[in-house]
């Protein structure tokens, strides 16, 4: 049997290049390998914005939409709404009994987005809870491995002790699942912060071909670097880490030139965005065909979740009977 998979995202609409490099380029290599759930977080949206709900149908389109271009085969790996499949919450509310407050007050992801936020003492309980949730998405599916950021890995290391704290008290039901970092280390934006979509700092994977040359245009590079010939340092170029994700073949010319004082940003910022559309290409022609009919994107996120159920209502039986109530 392949070993299983839980991938899940929030549903932030479109995708950008971040996320392509972070997470989905990696979810579309394992699928051949494992079998892969595909959760779209609804739920987890609500912990930061429950105020505005009737957005969060259509951002779970666009996602979805971006996640079959860029190659999600729904076909092997089942593509659902976490609010549609409402073992989720049973399982989250169990979960919720077996960790204390004071453990998930400790969980720095969670600390860090609450002072962003400017939340901190005024977080609310499903926010303060939201790992357990991510916890119940993951051991539903009984997965072996979850595909995620550095950020996350105190979630899974909860997720484990949570699963490890049920089978000691009610018997065996639960996988341990391990995190699984992707090789990548995250894109920076043209400004060298992360991409992120608040901020503007993103190339879509559906923006045009002029928009991402405009973006790689405005990229910051080496600032002692002002004219042409002058030599330029790569290591604290946006473009240089560009280059090497989407022209890995040039990089090293392109690297001995511009220390060398041979190649100026503006070309340089040229050929970038030339590899990085000559890359979005293929995905930019399935995300047209895939935008014009979205009722098959409805079609599949239904099929998907009627899929999980399967496995998510397996689980939940195994977890009633452990407990003996249910
Ligand atoms: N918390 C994750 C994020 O903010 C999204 C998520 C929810 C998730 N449930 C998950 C990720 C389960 C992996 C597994 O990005």
């Amino acid at each position: 049997m392949r070993k299983r998979i839980l991938s899940g995202m929030r549903p932030t609409g479109k995708l950008h290049l971040g996320h392509y490099v972070g997470a989905l380029e990696n979810w579309v290599t394992l699928q051949d390998e494992y079998q892969n759930f595909h959760l779209v977080a609804d739920w987890h949206v609500l912990t930061t914005d429950y105020e505005h709900t009737n957005r969060i149908r259509k951002l779970t389109e666009e996602m979805v939409a971006d996640w079959l271009a860029a190659g999600i085969d729904p076909e092997k790996s089942p593509i659902f709404a976490q609010s549609e499949v409402k073992e989720h919450a049973e399982l989250f509310l169990i979960f919720s009994m077996l960790v204390t407050k004071a453990r998930l007050e400790r969980n720095p992801a969670v600390k860090e987005q609450a002072r962003a936020l400017g939340l901190e003492e005024k977080i609310s309980y499903g926010h303060l809870g939201y790992p357990v949730l991510q916890a119940a998405d993951i051991l539903l599916y009984q997965a072996h491995l979850v595909p995620v950021g550095e950020d996350q890995l105190p979630h899974i290391e909860l997720c484990r002790e949570i699963a490890r704290r049920f089978n000691r008290v009610y018997g065996e039901v639960f996988r341990l699942p391990q995190g699984k970092l992707t090789r990548f280390p995250r894109l920076p934006g043209p400004d060298g912060k992360r991409m992120s979509k608040s901020i503007g700092n993103v190339i879509l994977i559906s923006d045009k071909p002029e928009k991402v040359l405009e973006v790689v245009k405005s990229a910051i590079t080496d600032p002692k670097k002002i004219h042409k010939n002058d030599p330029g340092n790569p290591d604290i170029c946006n473009v240089y880490h560009w280059h090497q994700k989407f022209n890995p073949a040039e990089t090293p010319e392109i690297v001995a030139d511009c220390r060398n004082g041979v190649l100026g940003c503006v070309d340089c910022k040229k050929r970038c965005a030339d590899k990085i559309n000559e890359f979005l290409a293929p995905i930019r022609h399935r995300r047209e065909k895939i935008i014009a009919d979205m009722d098959a994107v409805r079609d599949i996120l239904k099929d998907g979740a009627e899929k999980a159920h399967i496995e998510a209502a397996q689980t939940m039986e195994a977890v009633r009977n452990a407990m003996g109530i249910g």
